[in-house]
């Protein structure tokens, strides 16, 4: 590509990166960046999540280019993120992912806890502990002085080193209490790994920041060489302040739909699941950030969450993002986008966000760069889609979550680009001539707009 030719040695700048596009421009102002951190349903925020993008990004093209009643589709949803905030516009918001914490996560987002029910289900839990306390006290001393053998299954060392004796004794009897299966009890799971570790006083564990868990044996050493010890902290006071913050808002205004699996069949799981459910199955809007090109490993750096949901992170991280180098991460994003295909309205808009990686972890790499024009040229194209064009998404360094792999990190993925594409010639004459409608920024949206 010319913008990086000649220059071997040095990493392609911002400027190189912006003129090495050979794609129309597709004129959508980036006004998602304008709006404040935390803009959008207080779902949102739930729980961290790696690579997650604003919820702004995704009202900018479920504003225009869908209407109350669409179906809207992620088939790489992560935390979430667009079948919220799509249901939270009227939308049939439909996620899809093959991480289960994700899928988690956007279940109990689409098709959530009343306030009424979550809290209810709260006050039960906090009314039977006193009778199960000594029980859960005794099992969480006895992990904590033998993870391996203490209890009726190891417990990883690095998870019982980091809560306070009482808050681990409060969590295993939560974990053992509550059922996934149940739409209440997971909206409280997901809720609680949305509070698990953190660096202020909501978090139960002062272990680790935030927004991923760092890595275990790292968590091991820094805990023995300061010998930490984490504050007390109250599960069921620490779960009555989250759910505080998350019924700061109504509920989403429709319901929507999470389905677990791979996102090459997602098209057909969401047709006959909405199908099964007696509404439209075709979907009218994508909206999606496939993998990056570089691994982010979900189960890894999210063990503390993953233990306490009872799933195994080096099976989240042996089925998720097998397709690393660029041929056939190409050909899994064709296979991708030939099985969508069928399950689209004849009037369809796909939106695929995909980031270009300049450097991973220092490295300057070169087949990421002009990722966004390959999968157009080498994905969609063949499969028949039609080109409305590309929008620029500049990341701030500092807002990028993939800032965890340290100094180097945040710039790991540069800049997104945003290609537009139509299922048919209709749609992308839909995808021209929206991209200049302006969008209402307001929060919470007016009812008329609903
Ligand atoms: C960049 S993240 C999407 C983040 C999302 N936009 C959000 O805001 O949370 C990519 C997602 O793809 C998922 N994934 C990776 N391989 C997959 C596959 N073969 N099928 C479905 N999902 C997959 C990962 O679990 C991850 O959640």
């Amino acid at each position: 590509m010319a913008a990086i030719s000649g220059a071997e040695s040095a990493a392609p700048t911002q400027l190189d990166l912006e003129l090495s596009t050979e794609l129309p421009r597709l004129g959508i102002e980036p006004e998602w960046k304008a709006q404040r951190r935390l803009w959008g349903h207080p779902f949102h925020p739930m729980c961290s999540y790696l690579a997650s993008f604003p919820a702004a990004l995704s009202h900018a093209f479920i504003a225009r280019y869908s209407r109350p009643g669409d179906v809207v589709l992620d088939p790489f949803a992560g935390r979430g993120t667009v079948p919220l905030q799509a249901s939270a516009e009227g939308r049939i918001g439909v996620g899809n992912d093959l991480n289960p914490f994700a899928h988690l996560l956007t279940a109990s987002k689409v098709e959530p806890a009343t306030a009424a029910e979550s809290r209810t289900r709260l006050a039960r839990l906090r009314l039977a502990w006193p009778a199960a306390s000594a029980r859960y006290l005794e099992l969480a001393a006895a992990i904590q002085h033998d993870p391996a053998g203490g209890g009726p299954e190891p417990v990883p060392a690095e998870v019982a080193i980091a809560f306070h004796p009482t808050t681990f004794g409060q969590l295993l009897y939560v974990r053992d209490a509550l059922d996934l299966d149940d739409r209440v009890d997971r909206f409280l799971a997901a809720a609680i790994t949305g509070i698990l570790h953190g660096k202020s006083a909501s978090y139960l564990s002062e272990l680790m920041p935030n927004t991923f868990s760092m890595a275990p044996r790292y968590v091991r050493d820094f805990a023995a060489r300061t010998q930490f010890a984490s504050p007390e902290r109250d599960v069921f006071a620490g779960l009555a302040a989250k759910l505080d913050r998350l019924f700061r808002a109504p509920l989403p205004g429709s319901a929507g739909i999470s389905l677990l699996g791979d996102a090459r069949d997602a098209g057909r799981r969401a047709a006959s699941t909405l199908r099964s459910r007696g509404l439209p199955d075709r979907i009218r809007l994508v909206v999606t950030s496939p993998p990056y090109l570089r691994v982010v490993k979900y189960g890894y750096y999210n063990w503390l969450r993953a233990w306490f949901l009872g799933f195994d992170p080096r099976a989240i991280d042996a089925t998720l993002d097998d397709a690393h180098h660029r041929a056939p991460y190409l050909a899994f994003m064709r296979e991708v986008l030939h099985g969508l295909r069928p399950a689209l309205t004849d009037d369809a808009i796909l939106v695929l966000v995909i980031g270009d990686v300049a450097t991973d972890r220092g490295r300057t790499i070169r087949n990421g760069i002009g990722l966004a024009e390959q999968v157009w040229a080498e994905a969609a194209a063949p499969e028949g889609y039609k080109l409305a064009g590309v929008a620029l998404d500049d990341v701030h360094p500092a807002r990028k979550m993939t800032k965890l792999w340290g100094a180097e990190a945040g710039r790991a993925t540069q800049l997104d680009r945003i290609l537009v594409l139509g299922a048919t010639d209709l749609s992308r004459r839909r995808a021209l001539s929206g991209a200049s409608v302006p969008v209402d920024w307001t929060w919470p949206p007016r009812l008329r707009a609903l």
